[in-house]
């Protein structure tokens, strides 16, 4: 049940980042599953990623780990999950910013960079007010917020970057599709260096984000973020005449969000502008995140750049260091059995007035915004 059925959910769990805490528990049987069929010698051969060649060791080491994960012990076992997996997006292909500071390849402004932020109806007030109080505010230009919904609140303070895209407001496959297809468009049209999508619950450093992309020429082909799974997807591409062929390929979760440059971002226009994002989701019948992989890994051959400075709410958050919080690109907040996973900072605000610590990052990294207390010393 698990390999088959078990296997699909979480494939479409992964995809879409959706706020389903059962995801996770997917997620993690999903994994199980997968580390069996490593230590036993199942097929896991005829499915290991080629390009990523991601090495056999630390899978054992996992698969040790992850022997008998029960529900108790579910976030320690998530812990160290999490840890086994930063080890493996170590170097060689992990972000230099871990690394130090490359030389940049090109010298951009957060101008160059488009954010789509995609949300709903339902969470304007909830969730999107505070980022617009937060990281938006200070990057008013280049944010772009997709929403299904008119809102005159929203209208005053955003203007036209508050993007109605008449999609419609399930948290459906289509609708995540049709969403994905209005920002792909809007970001050929600006003509901006760089397409980067995040969540309504994503906390974005702008500075950080610049300065990392400004390692690749945005003419070059490249796609950015962090894989939700540890292999590339399996899925089935329907061809016509009742045809299906298998396909693998990575993708990067869109609840961490990604970047693709302007250079591959116009290679993909065949699959992704105006009507054909969406007949292109269809095909392969998995969410928006999913058909961005498989267009820029599947259909054009361009491989993931992984960078762990990208973070969704399905990881643990607690993982990331307070001394490392100014260096990571994106952050998250979420539930799992009634506890939040947030990170770990000791900010300007308690956990009561800011559960989510986005006040308190902004705080950190934006010490002169005038409802920032002053001279705090964490
Ligand atoms: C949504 O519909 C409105 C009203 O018909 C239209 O003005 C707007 O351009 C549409 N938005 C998109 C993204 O197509
Ligand atoms: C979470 O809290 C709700 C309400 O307080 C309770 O009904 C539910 O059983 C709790 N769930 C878990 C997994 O603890």
């Amino acid at each position: 049940m698990l390999k088959s059925n078990g296997k699909k959910t979480a494939i479409s769990a992964a995809c879409t980042a959706c706020f389903c805490l059962l995801l996770l528990v997917v997620a993690v049987q999903h994994h199980r599953v997968q580390v069996y069929e490593g230590t036993h010698g199942g097929d896991t051969s005829a499915r290991s990623p080629v390009r990523d060649a991601e090495p056999e060791e630390p899978e054992a080491q996992e698969a040790q780990l992850g022997s008998a994960p029960d529900t108790k012990s579910f976030s320690a076992y998530f812990t160290k999950l999490t840890r086994g997996r930063r080890e493996l997006e170590k170097p060689p292909r992990s972000s230099a910013a871990t690394t130090g500071d490359p030389p940049p390849a090109e010298d951009i402004s957060a101008d160059d960079i488009f954010i789509a932020v995609k949300t709903t109806k339902k969470f304007h007030q909830s969730r999107l007010s505070l980022l617009l109080e937060t990281w938006i505010s200070r990057n008013t230009q280049q944010t772009y917020v997709f929403t299904d919904g008119e809102d005159d609140e929203l209208k005053k303070k955003i203007g036209s970057h508050a993007i109605n895209t008449n999609c419609s407001a399930a948290h459906s496959r289509q609708a995540l599709s049709c969403k994905m297809a209005v920002e792909y468009d809007k970001f050929i049209e600006l003509g901006k260096k760089w397409f980067c999508h995040v969540d309504d619950d994503n906390y974005v450093n702008v500075r950080t984000l610049v300065k990392h992309l400004s390692q690749y020429p945005h003419t070059q082909d490249m796609y950015i973020g962090k894989p939700s799974l540890d292999r590339p997807i399996e899925a089935t591409e329907r061809l016509g005449d009742n045809k299906m062929k298998p396909v693998n390929f990575w993708f990067a979760t869109g609840g961490a969000g990604f970047c693709v440059s302007r250079g591959l971002a116009l290679k993909m226009s065949p699959w992704a502008s105006g009507g054909h994002f969406m007949n292109t989701a269809e095909k392969i019948r998995l969410p928006d995140d999913c058909t961005i992989g498989y267009i820029i890994e599947s259909v054009l051959g361009v491989p993931l750049t992984r960078s762990n400075l990208f973070h969704s709410h399905l990881e643990n958050l607690q993982q990331v260091s307070r001394p490392e919080i100014h260096k990571q690109i994106t952050l998250s907040y979420g539930m799992f059995e009634n506890k939040s996973n947030i990170i770990n900072l000791k900010g300007a605000f308690s956990v009561e007035e800011d559960p989510s610590r986005f006040k308190s990052v902004h705080c950190l990294l934006y010490p002169d915004t005038p409802w920032c207390p002053p001279q705090v010393a964490f």
